[in-house]
């Protein structure tokens, strides 16, 4: 498994170019599931996650056809309407193929995802969602079977805002016979882009981006091209390794719009943070002080602070000057990093879901171990900024969601390379 050894110390400067977003192209990659007719996307990352669905969608029948950022796909020949446990063990996400399915083939049988490294990840809200809409839903040896003959319009209410449970809903029910309400759903800007991108084959969606959402039934979906929105969470992670390392960076290719709550920490950090309109290109700059000030955070539903930065800031917090409290109200094992950020010196006190994290002058390199993706992240951050080399082993979580993460720090200056295995 290859490694990242980092050598700590350097100030990162310079301009980084934001990639597509995963948590977007993911669920858009299936909506193309959807219609006979091509859909074009562009400006997708290039991401193992990105690959794994691509790979998915084809073992259905999906024709593709990918030239750097762009791929179009082609789902008039849908003959398989199946996610094998194989690929589906590999990314959880895969369970966003079942409402795209059950609407458009009247059938699906898509493995359960499983739990991950942070909870059980459950998709009780997706199935009684589907089962609410008219489908007969069975879970029988590991898989989800779901038919329908034609879903039809309800109003739906999940227990719990739920991100991928909102967009295989809203997906679902574009074909649907009637009006789909959906409330108490998920208000991320991944599921405004999904919104944009199926009213532009046809749909007939109002309200996504607010906790209900509308969608009117068509009885088909035609193709259209749609450019996938800039990645929120990568655009936090370099403002966190920019903001650990007293650096000063330029983001392009990116905006601030979707990422208030981590603007604002990172000001009462002591950053300062500006966002420029150039024609046809958002820029994002960040100035970082010597040394930042703890905060502390409470991870939340958007537009709160979003709990995929909850580890990249638990590393600036752990450099940074004073003790803050982070509360992980979204996943129930989400602290994984905090025993290896301890092995390279952080502070870290972790009782329940909240971690108690003092600020220390210096962390010390040492061999950690990532253990999912937003884990490897705050590793990669705390490696910067420590004192000699890190090593961080398992990085195939980082590859999931990270395009080139080590040659983009590299131009910013960061003394970082890969070990193959
Ligand atoms: C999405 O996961 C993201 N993944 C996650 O990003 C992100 O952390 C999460 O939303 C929260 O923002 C993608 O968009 C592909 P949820 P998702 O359903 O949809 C519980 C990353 O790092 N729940 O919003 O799976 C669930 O257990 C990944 O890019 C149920 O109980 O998350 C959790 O506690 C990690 N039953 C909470 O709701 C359900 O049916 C929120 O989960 C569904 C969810």
């Amino acid at each position: 498994m290859d490694k990242l050894i980092i050598t700590g110390g350097v100030r990162l400067t310079g301009e980084v170019a934001i990639s597509g977003a995963k948590n977007a192209a993911l669920p858009i990659l299936c909506a193309a599931l959807l219609t006979k007719e091509p859909l074009t996307l562009s400006n997708v990352p290039a991401l193992n996650d990105i690959g794994t669905m691509l790979k998915l969608l084809a073992q259905m029948g999906v024709k593709m056809e990918r030239e750097g950022d762009r791929v179009t796909l082609d789902a008039s020949d849908l003959h398989n309407p199946v996610a094998p446990y194989e690929l589906v063990k590999t990314m959880r996400a895969s369970i966003l193929v079942l409402g795209p399915l059950v609407a458009r083939c009247g059938e699906a049988k898509v493995s359960l995802p499983g739990g991950c490294a942070i909870g059980a990840r459950p998709v009780d809200q997706h199935i009684k969602g589907l089962t609410a809409m008219g489908a007969e839903v069975t879970v029988e040896h590991g898989y989800v079977h779901a038919r329908a003959t034609r879903l039809k319009g309800a109003r739906l209410f999940t227990d719990m805002v739920t991100v991928t449970g909102t967009e295989n809903l809203m997906m679902a029910a574009c074909l649907g016979a009637g009006e789909t309400v959906i409330e108490n759903a998920a208000r991320e800007p991944e599921v405004v882009d999904l919104a944009q991108c199926l009213n532009a084959m046809g749909a007939r969606i109002a309200g996504a981006g607010t906790d209900v959402i509308r969608i009117q039934g068509v009885d088909a979906l035609h193709g259209a091209t749609h450019r996938i929105m800039p990645d929120r969470i990568e655009t936090g992670t370099f403002l966190c390794a920019a903001a650990a390392t007293g650096g000063e960076v330029r983001l392009t290719g990116t905006s601030a719009g979707y990422l208030d709550a981590v603007v604002d920490k990172l000001m009462d950090a002591g950053c300062e943070i500006t966002s420029e309109k150039l024609p046809g290109i958002e820029t994002l700059m960040i100035q970082a002080p010597a040394r930042l000030k703890a905060v502390s955070i409470r991870t939340a539903p958007y537009p709160a602070f979003p709990t995929d930065m909850q580890a990249q800031f638990m590393a600036i917090n752990a450099v940074a000057e004073g003790t803050a409290v982070m509360r992980e109200t979204i996943f129930e094992n989400r602290f994984m990093h905090a025993v290896e950020l301890i092995r390279l010196g952080a502070d870290i006190r972790i009782d329940g879901n909240t971690a108690f994290v003092t600020g220390r002058p210096a962390l010390q390199g040492a061999t950690v171990m990532a253990t999912d993706l937003r884990a490897s992240a705050s590793l990669v951050i705390a490696g910067l900024v420590a004192e000699g080399e890190t090593h961080i082993e398992r990085i195939y979580h980082l590859d999931r969601g990270y395009e080139h993460i080590e040659r983009k720090l590299t131009v910013l200056g960061a003394n970082i390379r890969r070990e193959k295995a």
